[in-house]
């Protein structure tokens, strides 16, 4: 579903010259849970930034359903985006002045993937996964740490993106809200088919996945599925 083809990606800044990805190549396939690992500055949120489109690489390529994402303008970049990929950044980036189901619904409202009055259950159904029902009222800023990242899960997820792509979705976290936020991810893989890439520097979370990607100074030094014994 994702092929990312000998990436490189190189910023300029006043005096210096940062590769932050050097000819990064890989696969993913459908329903598959990965984690991307290495040290700060590795090219970690470089690499989602590009799969996400939000980023173009120098050179190289990334397909997404073999729909190469450079040869797009940025409005077909935006489109897919919204309809295949649901983003969970580092801090969720709630609008805290809104509800939590206003939060979930924004997705919906861009992409017109539902008609406006599904959205109502569409929304419910996802509340439903993430047993977050009973908040879709609340103002977010109301909720909880926990609370909020599903929230933030559920927005990602509501308009049936099949790749979900989170970037540290639990640096903040203690270690049981952690291992919540990555069972969820995980039933998201098993029982609703969906391909999900954890950012993490927890090496802990990657070898909760089935895969690991390491970077090194912008390169791949490593990816091997994990074998449990
Ligand atoms: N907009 C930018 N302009 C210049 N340099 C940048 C920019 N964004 C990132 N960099 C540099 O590129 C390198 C990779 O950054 P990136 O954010 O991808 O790392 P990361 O692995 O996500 O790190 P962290 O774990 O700290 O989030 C770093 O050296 C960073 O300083
Ligand atoms: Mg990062």
């Amino acid at each position: 579903m994702l092929k990312v083809q000998k990436i490189n990606k190189t910023y300029y800044s006043t005096n210096e010259k940062i590769e932050a990805l050097k000819n990064a190549s890989f696969n993913i396939s459908q329903g598959e849970m990965l984690a991307i690992v290495g040290p700060s500055g590795s090219g970690k949120t470089t690499l989602v930034n590009i799969i996400a489109g939000f980023l173009l690489p120098d050179s190289g390529s990334v397909f997404i359903n073999d729909v190469n994402l450079s040869e797009l303008s940025s409005r077909e970049r935006a489109g897919m985006r919204g309809n295949f990929i649901g983003y969970i950044a580092q801090d969720y980036l709630l609008i805290d002045s809104d509800t939590a189901y206003q939060n979930i619904q924004i997705p919906l409202q861009y992409s017109g993937k539902y008609k406006k009055k599904e959205h109502k259950n569409q929304i419910g159904q996802i509340a439903k996964v993430l047993g977050i029902e009973k908040l879709l009222h609340k103002k977010t800023n109301k909720l909880s740490g926990g609370e909020r990242q599903r929230v933030a899960i559920a927005r990602a997820i509501v308009n049936n993106q099949e790749l979900i792509l989170a970037d540290e979705p639990t640096g903040a976290l203690d270690i049981d809200n952690r291992n919540n936020v990555v069972e969820i991810l995980r039933d998201l893989q098993e029982n609703h088919n969906k391909t999900v890439v954890i950012i993490t520097h927890d090496l802990e979370v990657a070898n909760m996945c089935d895969r690991i990607i390491e970077l090194h100074g912008g390169e791949i030094i490593r990816d091997e599925e994990i074998v449990r014994t």
